[in-house]
C-alpha cells in the first residue's frame, strides 16, 4: 500500500492508493438511458459526482443549485466528459416559489422526472452544546437541510411521479441522521429528521411505485483542500498510532481514510436503477464502518 503523504499535503495526496480512496475502480454499469434525473447541490462534491456518474449512465441531468457560476461550469463538464444532457437551474431550495417555478421548468423541458436526488445542504452551526446553539443557525440547518431541500421538492415532484406511475427518490441525509454527536443539534436535527421521512415517505408511497431511499455519508473532505479541523487529530507521522488513540478521528473509523464524493456515487445510481426494484425506505452509511459498532475491545 502506498504509503501516506504529511499533513501539510491537500487530502486527495495525503490518502490516494490507501484503502480505496482515490481508486481507480471500475464503477458498476447501469443502463438508465431516457431517464431524467432532477438533482440538487450539483455544484458540491457529492451531487457533483452522483449527476456525472447518473450521465454516464445515460440519464438526462437537471442540474439545480444555488451557486449559478459553479453550477454552471459543473453542468458543462459532466456534459462535456459523458456527452449527456445536463441543464442547469438556479434554484435556493429554501424559498417555496422558486421550487414551484423549477420543477415546471424541468417539466417542460424534459416532459417527466424519473429519479430525485434530495441532495443540497450543509451544516452550519456555531459548534456549541443545545443550550448555546444559535437560534439563526439552527433555523438555517432545518430549513435547507429537511424543509425545503426534502419536503418542499418531494411535494412538487411525487404528483409528477404518481401520473408516470413511477419514480426513485434519494435523500442525502448524514452519519449524524443516525447517531448523535456533540455540538452540531442543528445538523444532527434535521438530518434524523431527513432519515425519518425517508421511512415515512417509503410507506406513504410504495403503492405508487415510487421508492423513497437515503444516503448517509461519512466525513467528506473536498479532495482538493487541506484537512478540514475534524481531520486534524490524524497522527501523520506515525500512523499507526491513530489506531490506538481513542482522541483520534481514525480511531473510531475502521476503514481509516476520508470518504470521497465517488464513494456516494454508486449507491446513488444503484438506488436510481432497477436493480433497487426491491429496496425502499433504507438508509444506509457510507462511512468506513464508523458507525457499525463501537470502536474499542470491551
Ligand atoms: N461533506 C461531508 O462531510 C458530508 C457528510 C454528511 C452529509 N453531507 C451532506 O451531503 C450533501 C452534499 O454536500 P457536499 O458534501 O457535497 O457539500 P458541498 O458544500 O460541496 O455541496 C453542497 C451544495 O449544496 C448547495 N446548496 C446549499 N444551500 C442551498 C440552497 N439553499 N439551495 C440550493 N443549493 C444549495 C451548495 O451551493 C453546494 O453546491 C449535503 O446535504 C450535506 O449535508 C456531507
Amino acid at each position: 500500500m502506498k504509503k501516506h503523504g504529511n499533513r501539510n499535503d491537500d487530502v486527495r495526496t495525503m490518502f490516494t492508493g490507501m484503502y480505496g480512496y482515490g481508486k481507480e475502480y471500475q464503477p458498476a454499469r447501469a443502463d438508465l438511458g431516457g431517464r431524467v434525473a432532477l438533482i440538487t447541490g450539483t455544484a458540491g462534491m457529492i451531487g457533483f459526482a452522483a449527476a456525472k456518474r447518473l450521465a454516464q449512465s445515460g440519464c438526462a441531468i437537471a442540474a439545480w443549485d444555488l451557486c449559478e457560476d459553479s453550477g454552471e461550469a459543473k453542468a458543462r463538464e459532466i456534459a462535456d466528459a459523458t456527452g449527456g444532457n445536463v441543464v442547469f437551474y438556479k434554484v435556493d431550495v429554501t424559498d417555496r416559489q422558486a421550487i414551484t417555478d423549477a420543477v415546471a421548468r424541468v417539466i417542460a423541458d424534459f416532459g417527466k422526472i424519473d429519479v430525485l436526488f434530495c441532495n443540497a445542504g450543509g451544516n452550519w452551526g456555531n459548534r456549541k452544546p443545545v443550550y448555546e446553539f444559535d437560534d439563526e443557525l439552527f433555523r438555517r440547518n432545518e430549513r435547507v437541510n429537511l424543509t425545503g431541500s426534502v419536503v418542499w421538492l418531494c411535494r412538487e415532484v411525487i404528483p409528477h411521479m404518481i401520473r408516470q406511475g413511477k419514480g426513485s427518490i434519494i435523500i442525502t441525509s448524514s452519519v449524524c441522521g443516525v447517531t448523535g454527536l456533540r455540538n452540531q443539534c442543528g445538523f444532527v436535527g434535521s438530518k434524523f429528521a431527513v432519515s425519518a421521512l425517508t421511512r415515512s415517505m417509503a410507506l406513504e408511497y410504495a403503492r405508487d411505485n415510487i421508492r423513497v431511499n437515503c444516503i448517509a455519508p461519512g466525513s467528506t473532505p473536498r479532495p482538493e483542500d487541506k484537512l478540514n479541523p475534524l481531520w486534524d487529530t490524524v497522527d501523520f507521522e506515525n500512523f499507526e498510532k491513530n489506531f490506538s488513540n481513542p482522541e483520534n478521528l481514525l480511531y473510531d473509523i475502521p476503514i481509516p481514510r476520508p470518504a470521497e464524493p465517488d464513494d456516494m456515487a454508486g449507491l446513488v445510481q444503484y438506488f436510481a436503477s432497477d436493480d433497487a426494484a426491491y429496496t425502499t425506505g433504507q438508509v444506509v452509511c457510507v462511512d468506513g464502518g464508523w458507525t457499525a459498532g463501537f470502536s474499542g475491545n470491551y
